[in-house]
């Protein structure tokens, strides 16, 4: 076993190594913030023009990757403030003028959480449009719908795709609220108490893009709500994607045959030839248990805290970083997936024909000629029963076996199929070919691609 490397407490307290990753969020805060202190006076234009070019060059030596992170210096708003220094002397510590690391932490956080979920819903656009031409393709394809994992009544496959459009769509407006959380600038809170200067706290929002600005200093620089927000709705999304992924797993497996997931997205096996192992549908659903954990794991770190701010809260980047990476990769992965099945519709029109999944429509079929829905449903259950034990399935019996066990059976009962069942179900919201139509249109508009 490797010894684990003894460490320091001055490498236990540092966050360099994972919120160098905001850095660029940091330069963009101080650059705001020096603007901000120039136009309030309370440094010289031309020191704020000495601090702002120092700041953008940095910015250049982290995009080139050539910044010289030291781990001595904490975390990386001092990596950035010494960097200055270094660059521009003294003058640089101007730039600390009116702020805490507390405030100015919170505010990187929420740059970058803005960001993530800019790209999160486009994103998850590109998954719905994926889902929509998918749900497109089979408009006409007959599979059995599930209650219980039995086999109930059947389904336009499209319609049951349209599920996890949906799923998707409140998805999106759950990342856009909690963007409304996230879109609130902390900086000027001081480190707790509010800042002695006269600060233009809505210019640094209008320089940020911010929509308002935090009302309570202390609130400010304590509140992660908005990081816990995030996870949960991330955890939901998972959560939608592992539903899917399960479905794409048992459907590709040899016992329902339904449909083969691409080439790309499945793996062989090292000893058995034959295997196409759904391995992303199947990390998708794995994955959902780290977001789960990191959402889980920062609620316990917040609920002891006395306010203000605590070091403990230093513990949300990591999740949070894990969390935004495996959401956008599982959001790729699903939107490829999704583009790349194909369906056996003779199998899984086969699969809604057998069994019987048109015993509701032969009790619907009594309840229309003036039956009780109970008694129609009591009969139904009676010629299922009958037919299973003569090992034979519901089209295989005539009319006069339907006879047999009520006089208002006609002709016209041979006539129920899988489409006619389908079509029947005209009720708003229901799988019928003209419903699942315009369904699709809503959906297309919703993307607003029409
Ligand atoms: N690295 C710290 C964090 O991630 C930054 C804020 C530190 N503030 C302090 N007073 N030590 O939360």
């Amino acid at each position: 076993m490797n010894d684990p490397e003894k460490i320091s407490p001055s490498e236990y307290l540092a966050s360099l190594p994972f919120d160098r990753r905001l850095a660029l969020y940091d330069i963009r805060g101080s650059i705001a913030h020096a603007k901000m202190l120039a136009h309030v006076k309370i440094v010289s234009e031309d020191e704020a023009n000495l601090i702002v070019t120092g700041l953008v060059d940095i910015g250049d030596e982290l995009e080139r990757g050539d910044f010289p992170f030291d781990i001595e210096r904490e975390d990386i708003h001092m990596n950035i403030e010494a960097r200055l220094i270094d660059k521009i002397g003294p003058v640089g510590g101007k730039l600390h003028t009116a702020r805490s690391r507390n405030d100015q932490i919170a505010l990187d956080l929420r740059l970058f959480l803005k960001e993530a979920i800019d790209e999160i819903v486009t994103g998850l656009n590109t998954y719905q449009q994926a889902l929509l031409v998918f749900a497109e393709k089979h408009i006409a394809t007959i599979i059995p719908g599930y209650t219980h994992l039995q086999r109930a009544q059947p389904i336009l496959l499209a319609h049951q795709i349209l599920a996890y459009f949906e799923m998707a769509q409140r998805d999106k407006e759950r990342f856009k609220d909690c963007y409304v959380r996230a879109d609130v600038l902390p900086l000027g809170s001081g480190a707790l108490a509010g800042v002695p200067y006269e600060i233009d706290r809505m210019f640094v929002a209008k320089e940020l893009g911010f929509m308002t600005v935090s009302p309570n200093s202390i609130d400010a620089v304590s509140d992660r709500d908005f990081i816990v927000e995030f996870e949960a709705a991330s955890s939901i999304l998972m959560m939608h994607f592992s539903r899917l992924a399960e479905e794409i797993i048992l459907w590709s497996s040899d016992e329902f045959g339904f449909m083969q997931v691409g080439d790309d997205y499945v793996s062989g096996s090292s000893i058995m030839p034959q295997k196409r192992n759904p391995d992303i549908a199947e990390l998708a659903r794995g994955k959902t248990g780290r977001v789960f954990g990191n959402l889980i794991g920062f609620l316990t770190t917040l609920k002891g805290l006395p306010l203000a701010y605590n070091r403990d809260l230093q513990e949300d980047k990591e999740g949070l970083f894990d969390t935004v990476d495996t959401v956008i990769g599982t959001l790729d992965m699903m939107a490829g997936m999704a583009t790349n099945l194909s369906v056996d519709d003779s199998r899984t029109r086969e699969a809604a024909e057998q069994s019987f999944n048109l015993a509701t429509d032969i009790a619907d079929y009594l309840v229309a000629k003036g039956m009780p829905f109970r008694d129609a449903h009591g009969i139904a259950a009676t010629i299922v029963k009958d037919t299973v034990s003569k090992q034979l399935f519901l089209q295989d019996l005539s009319v006069s076996d339907y006879k047999k066990h009520s006089d208002l059976f006609d002709d016209d009962i041979l006539k129920i199929t899988v489409q006619s069942s389908i079509d029947a179900r005209q009720s708003y919201g229901g799988t019928a070919t003209i419903r699942v139509q315009e369904a699709l249109a809503t959906a297309h508009r919703l993307l607003g691609d029409e």
